[in-house]
């Protein structure tokens, strides 16, 4: 029999799934030992690995020999994965003259994805296109609004049907895309533990499938290529990874990337995380601060506090109840990385300023993400000669809203008088001054 291309493999037990048929069989779980979460292992050849990356992609299903699906002509794409990562020369400049650092500074830009915009875009085309692999009818998944757009469109074109719950605050705009694609949306009255409540009891009640989660190997396997592009792109791992983190499937993707293509990059190491949340839903950060001040006892990353329906301006962050928290803290903990809040309050600011210096108009979650950069340079998180990455998760296409608050040059006038030309320099000052305390 000829070898299969893929399998999963039990991280608890080692017990071998064949299959992601098997593995939906199973529902989802290892029959061994009961465990959600299983890897994915090829019996693919690493050595092309270095060969494929001097492609130049129209998106991550380049690495087809490194993902689970098994013919190609399943494949449902919309052209994501293989976004730029652009040098951030403005914030290198503010490094250097505020904190005498030289270091790179680059941009992940998941806003650029084509299918809706946001870093989720690479598991909704994997789940897709594996589902159209097993012939999968119905699907379900909560989510707080990105992995929720990105699944209602790409499971559309794959004709799968899609039940999605999402929390009562979840932006609306989320919902008017899913609802669009013609998607089964349930808004959830309540925070996002309890739409994963919901769904999981829906699963449960109709016997469909339901996306497992942060550690869900569908999710793990499509962000995995991140590291994949980086090393195409930048020639080498960062060394220091910057995320706003809700449930976690960056770094644990990040990690697994990593200990995948080891043995064609023996000396590639896992960047130092750096995992930022704003601080009206900050758990993760409070777990850590704790363990911090407690010299991280045994068994630390067992302890962290739940937030009941928070109340955070970016919805897609509301993970109150961080139960990937014990995964990530380990993986935080073994490179020295760190957990950052952000004042919500000048979230509006550090979009501006974004939007200002690089014309790019970047959501909610991703200005998290950037308020964090200036956070790690304040808590020296960032060392000299460093390079550092952004994953900028989204842009700004479904939170029209937030855009709106980043009107500030209008002027109402009603006759020619009222009206001078300007200088667009003179705003600057202006946008860096609003990012100071
Ligand atoms: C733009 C953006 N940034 C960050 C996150 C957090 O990602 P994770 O839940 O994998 O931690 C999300 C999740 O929805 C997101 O959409
Ligand atoms: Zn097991």
């Amino acid at each position: 029999m000829k070898e299969n291309k893929y399998y999963l493999k039990c991280t608890k037990c080692d017990y071998i799934t064949p299959d992601f048929g098997e593995w939906f069989k199973q529902n989802q779980i290892c029959p061994q030992c009961g465990s959600k979460h299983s890897e994915v292992w090829y019996n693919s050849d690493y050595k092309e690995l270095p060969l494929i990356m001097k492609g130049h992609p129209e998106n991550f299903w380049q690495y087809f020999y490194y993902l689970p699906l098994n013919n190609r002509e399943n494949i449902i794409t919309r052209n994501e994965g293989a976004i730029p990562v652009q040098r951030w020369k403005f914030l290198e400049d503010f490094a250097k003259e505020n904190y005498g650092l030289e270091i790179e500074v680059h941009a992940y830009r998941n806003d650029l994805n084509r299918g809706t915009g946001t870093f989720k875009d690479v598991a909704a085309s994997l789940a897709a296109s594996i589902f159209k692999e097993y012939g999968v009818e119905q699907y379900c998944v909560a989510s707080t609004g990105n992995t929720a757009t990105a699944y209602g469109r790409y499971l559309s074109i794959a004709n799968v049907n899609a039940s999605i719950f999402i929390p009562e605050n979840a932006l609306k705009a989320s919902e008017a895309f899913i609802s669009a694609y013609g998607q089964q949306v349930f808004r959830v009255k309540g925070d996002y533990t309890e739409a994963k409540k919901i769904a999981a009891e829906f699963s449960k009640k109709y016997n469909i499938l339901i996306s497992s989660g942060n550690i869900d190997p569908i999710r793990v396997e499509a962000k995995k290529t991140m590291v994949f592009e980086w090393l195409r792109q930048l020639g080498k791992m960062p060394d220091v990874y910057i995320q706003a983190i809700s449930g976690g499937t960056g770094p644990i993707a990040i990690d697994k990337g990593v200990r995948e293509i080891t043995s064609i990059f023996p000396d590639l190491k896992n960047p130092r995380f750096i995992m930022i949340q704003p601080d009206k839903c900050d758990p993760m950060v409070q777990a850590w601060e704790k363990a911090e001040k407690a010299n991280f006892p045994e068994g630390f990353e067992n302890d962290y506090p739940v937030i009941e329906n928070p109340q955070t301006a970016v919805p897609t962050l509301a993970t109150g109840n961080p139960a990937t928290y014990p995964i990530v803290a380990k993986l935080v903990k073994d490179v020295n990385g760190t957990f950052l809040r952000m004042n919500e309050d000048k979230l509006v600011d550090y979009a501006k300023l974004v939007a200002f210096e690089r014309k790019v108009i970047l959501g909610p979650a991703s200005a998290v993400c950037i308020a964090g950069f200036f956070e790690a340079l304040k808590k020296g998180s960032i060392n000299n000669g460093e390079t550092v990455l952004l994953n900028t998760g989204e842009g700004v296409r479904r939170a029209p809203e937030f855009v709106e608050q980043m009107i500030y040059t209008s002027k109402e006038v009603s006759t020619i008088d009222e009206c001078q030309p300007h200088k667009i320099d003179e705003y600057r000052q202006q946008l860096w001054d609003a990012i100071k305390d």
